[in-house]
């Protein structure tokens, strides 16, 4: 199995949000995606799924040329989707399964800081360099729009995704106290120092010669 991530759109809905529901089966209100993808201060990756690594790259460009040629919508046409959204909510395009999505990342930039909201890979395919190519990907990205550091805040009690972020130099930064409304747990907030630092850098490259020689090479098309 190769993986490869790229921008979430809106006919990747249905399946993101059966990760998601997968991921934080408790606790946790559905991300509302239709908005967070119009949310211009956001960003949604997902990491999609092929059968053969060798095509991860094909499929990975054939994505990106689809993007492409995609024509931004008129400004009728965006006239139009604002009335129609206000007067019965937002229509979804169709699901597109031509792509198995299998785990996905949500960032928002706020002032100079990139607040990871979620990270969540299908249960089957965890332990297979998921989550740190969605990590990896989501610092990538947040390096143009002039994030100095990256935050994020996570259950005290997990301490396999604490190990994942550790892992990319996140520190703990504070708790905020029974912030989980179904069992009032705690929750960690962990941040990174500056990640253009060439520190940083230079711990991000390793990782990324890790992941390369652990799991193969994967294609990161970050639009
Ligand atoms: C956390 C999560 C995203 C990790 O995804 P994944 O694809 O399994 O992670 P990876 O295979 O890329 O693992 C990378 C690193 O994360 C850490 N890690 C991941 N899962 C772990 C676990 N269960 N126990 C301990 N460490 C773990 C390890 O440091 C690992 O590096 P290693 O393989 O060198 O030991 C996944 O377990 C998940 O979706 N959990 C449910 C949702 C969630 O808790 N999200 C985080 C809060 S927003």
């Amino acid at each position: 199995m190769g993986f490869f991530v790229r921008p979430m759109r809106m006919e990747d809905i249905v399946q993101v949000v059966q990760v998601e529901r997968e991921c934080f089966p408790t606790g946790w209100a559905p991300t509302p995606f239709v908005r967070e993808l119009r949310n211009r201060r956001a960003a949604y990756l997902v990491a999609c799924a092929t059968a053969d690594p060798s095509q991860s790259e094909s499929e990975a460009r054939a994505f990106a040329a689809r993007e492409r040629s995609r024509q931004p919508p008129s400004l009728l046409q965006r006239l139009v989707t604002g009335v129609r959204d206000r007067l019965v909510g937002p229509a979804l395009p169709p699901p597109d399964f031509s792509q198995t999505i299998v785990g996905f990342v949500g960032v928002w930039f706020m002032g100079d800081e990139s607040h990871i909201t979620a990270i969540g890979v299908r249960e089957q395919d965890r332990r297979h360099g998921v989550g740190e190519l969605l990590l990896l990907a989501s610092i990538e990205l947040s390096l143009p729009q002039r994030s100095r550091l990256m935050t994020l805040e996570l259950r005290v009690s997990n301490r396999g995704a604490q190990a994942l972020y550790e892992k990319y130099g996140f520190n703990p930064a504070g708790v905020r106290k029974r912030y989980y409304a179904d069992n009032r747990e705690d929750a960690l907030i962990m941040t990174t120092d500056e990640i253009a630092a060439p520190e940083y850098q230079g711990r991000l490259e390793r990782l990324r010669q890790a992941h390369t020689r652990r799991w193969g090479p994967s294609v990161r098309f970050l639009g």
